[in-house]
């Protein structure tokens, strides 16, 4: 029996009541209705340019659903006083850039990385958990191990995108070995980014993972079949 939790973004509820700024659909019923049909933690990314998630649905979410919050956020002294203020159980620190549609990959952590050394130990020494979101890149996860965070989340978007091509395979096995790695040094496993119904069991079956963070395709299927089916469906996949 696998034991991997299923973290589930939020954000796309949220893009939808931003594309008429009224109340609905409401991101905080979105994660009641996530937590009653097997998810495990309730994921958010809280841009810069607030395109989905605002800091209220944060702070609302922490107040008002009782289950682990996961905060994903950019580098920034702007986020940094978010999370401070609103205390989510753990976060994730991704990069961010203006206009892009999604997340582009893991962090570089071979430039100047003063910043991200000074956000992680203020963060953790604040008692809230921090995860990098990385390539399965074995230098970037010693990197991130050396910088003092617990978790790693490894970025899945090339392997999502490999799907029925021939280089599939031997993304799959750049997971598998990275997380490997990353469970050598000790720390959390999470995967996440472009995971859907088809792609995800090989990497749920990955010994020692131990949270997957899911959002645009279990909010696309709800639209079909209703995100307690949708999120209900991807539980019995990935456990
Ligand atoms: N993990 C991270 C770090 C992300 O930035 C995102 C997107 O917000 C996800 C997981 C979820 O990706 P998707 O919406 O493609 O499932």
């Amino acid at each position: 029996m696998k034991k991997v939790k299923l973290g589930i973004n939020v954000d796309h509820i949220a893009t939808l009541r931003q594309a008429r700024k009224e109340k609905n659909p409401d991101p905080i019923e979105a994660a009641r209705v996530a937590l009653t049909s097997g998810a495990d933690m309730i994921v958010m990314h809280l841009r810069h340019d607030r395109r989905h998630i605002q800091e209220e649905d944060v702070r609302r979410i922490r107040e008002e659903v009782k289950a682990p919050i996961h905060l994903e956020m950019a580098v920034t002294k702007e986020m940094e006083k978010i999370a401070l203020k609103i205390r989510p159980d753990s976060v994730c620190l991704v990069p961010e850039f203006p206009n892009e549609v999604t997340t582009q990959g893991g962090l570089n952590l071979n430039g100047k990385t003063g910043e991200l050394k000074r956000i992680i130990s203020s963060i953790s020494g604040a008692g809230i958990e921090v995860s990098l979101f990385v390539n399965p890149e074995p230098q970037d996860i010693r990197a991130a191990h050396n910088f003092g965070a617990d978790t790693i989340e490894i970025c899945t978007s090339v392997y999502a995108e490999s799907w029925g091509k021939k280089i599939q395979a031997q993304e799959l096995e750049k997971i598998q070995l990275a997380s490997f790695l990353v469970k050598e040094l000790g720390m959390n496993l999470h995967a996440g980014h472009g995971l859907d119904y088809y792609n995800v069991v090989p990497i749920a079956n990955i010994d020692g993972m131990d949270c997957l963070n899911i959002g645009f395709s279990i909010i696309s299927r709800a639209v079909f079949v209703g995100l307690k089916n949708a999120v209900a469906e991807m539980k019995r996949l990935t456990s």
